[in-house]
């Protein structure tokens, strides 16, 4: 029996890596919080290379600003200290012979002051969502956020820039630009979150042209074939909506098509729930865009080898199979057991349901 593609090498964009099985972006909320949102303590060092059998990992997403944070003790990029802290990690992955990509993050309009240091949330629009953050006094209702002006639109951007080259300096070999489930990139995209009437706001072309001029940027510091976007067109987590989802993403695809970066990662369906969810056509999305397709969303081992077989992706990313499994790609190989993750320690502090998880 011949290996299933799955389980080969191919690229992405620039990078180059030994299996199609993706570790998606898992928010596990364990940085040095009191120091300032930095990664690297010995415990985040191992989890990131228990999991490097992955063929790339996708990073914890990461703020690129402190009013971009939107959960407890999530890393920062934007600090010398957080750029300091991810060294370790990259060094350690890529010793284990596997690639990691930064995930960068702006959450918009999902925190709370408790969480950005006092700021109040910035979104392209003054809409509050009927969302909950959790932050050191609880769970608390997120407020309205404030409707980011033209030029601190522009301002924005420049992080997502500066996040790009401080992550090729900690030694990662590209981002995500985190474009998904209802943060800030996502808010501009949906017309249940962007009421704008400058140019980032009203038909199509506006409300992709946040979107795209992060791109644009990153693209410029760091190169298209080590650059990536996460998209879900028909999540509804974070209160998310819109009126035509099929003509937005499409005009956003076809134009991420026109920059070539190196993949997009979709998220297919409900974010981790349903993926019968009508109102986009992937299949079509994969046709139309010549670099990477990520795949991911409750995908099992047969899902994904069939998925690369029939040429309907390129690859596949997991989240919670990794976060139980960090030898998940051996697992795969061998058609193994696999251990259940833990929801109830997620995103809580220490070792347990973080570098705890057996290996076969
Ligand atoms: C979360 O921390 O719950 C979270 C973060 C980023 C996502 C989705 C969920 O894209």
């Amino acid at each position: 029996m011949t290996t299933p593609q799955l389980f080969q090498p191919t690229r992405i964009g620039d990078i180059e890596v030994t299996n199609r099985i993706v570790m998606a972006p898992l928010t596990r909320s364990r940085a040095d919080e009191a120091n300032g949102d930095i990664p690297g303590s010995t415990m985040n060092v191992d989890y990131y290379r228990q999991r490097s059998g992955a063929g790339l990992i996708i990073s914890e997403g990461t703020q690129v600003s402190p009013v971009g944070k939107g959960y407890m003790a999530t890393p920062g990029i934007y600090s010398e200290a957080q750029v300091e802290g991810w060294k370790p990690i990259t060094q350690a992955v890529h010793e284990a012979g596997s690639k990691i990509i930064a995930q960068i993050w702006h959450v918009g309009r999902i925190t709370h002051p408790d969480l950005t240091g006092g700021a109040q949330p910035v979104a392209p629009s003054a809409i509050q969502p009927k969302v909950v953050a959790y932050t050191n006094n609880g769970k608390v209702d997120v407020p309205v956020p404030h409707a980011l002006t033209t030029a601190e639109v522009k301002n924005v951007v420049q992080q997502f820039r500066q996040a790009a080259a401080n992550a090729i300096r900690a030694g990662f070999d590209g981002v995500e630009i985190h474009g998904a489930n209802g943060y800030l990139v996502d808010q501009f995209i949906r017309d249940g979150a962007n009421q704008r009437t400058d140019v980032y706001g009203g038909s199509i072309e506006n409300r992709c042209r946040f979107a795209l001029e992060v791109v644009d940027a990153c693209v410029a510091e760091i190169g298209a074939g080590r650059v990536g976007i996460r998209l879900s067109p028909l999540t509804t987590f974070n209160d998310m909506r819109d009126s035509h989802p099929q003509t937005v993403f499409a005009h956003l695809v076809e134009e991420l098509n026109k920059r070539g970066i190196a993949f997009i990662h979709f998220i297919e369906g409900e974010t981790g729930g349903p993926r019968d969810v009508t109102g986009f056509d992937y299949a079509w999305a994969r046709q139309a865009f010549k670099g990477t397709y990520i795949a991911n969303n409750g995908y099992n081992r047969e899902m994904s080898i069939n998925a690369i077989e029939s040429g309907r992706a390129d690859a596949v990313a997991f989240g919670r199979l990794f976060i139980a499994n960090p030898d998940l790609v051996e697992r795969l190989k061998i058609n193994a057991a696999l251990n259940e993750p833990n929801p109830k320690t997620f995103y809580t502090p220490g070792h347990v349901g973080y570098t705890d998880y057996p290996t076969l």
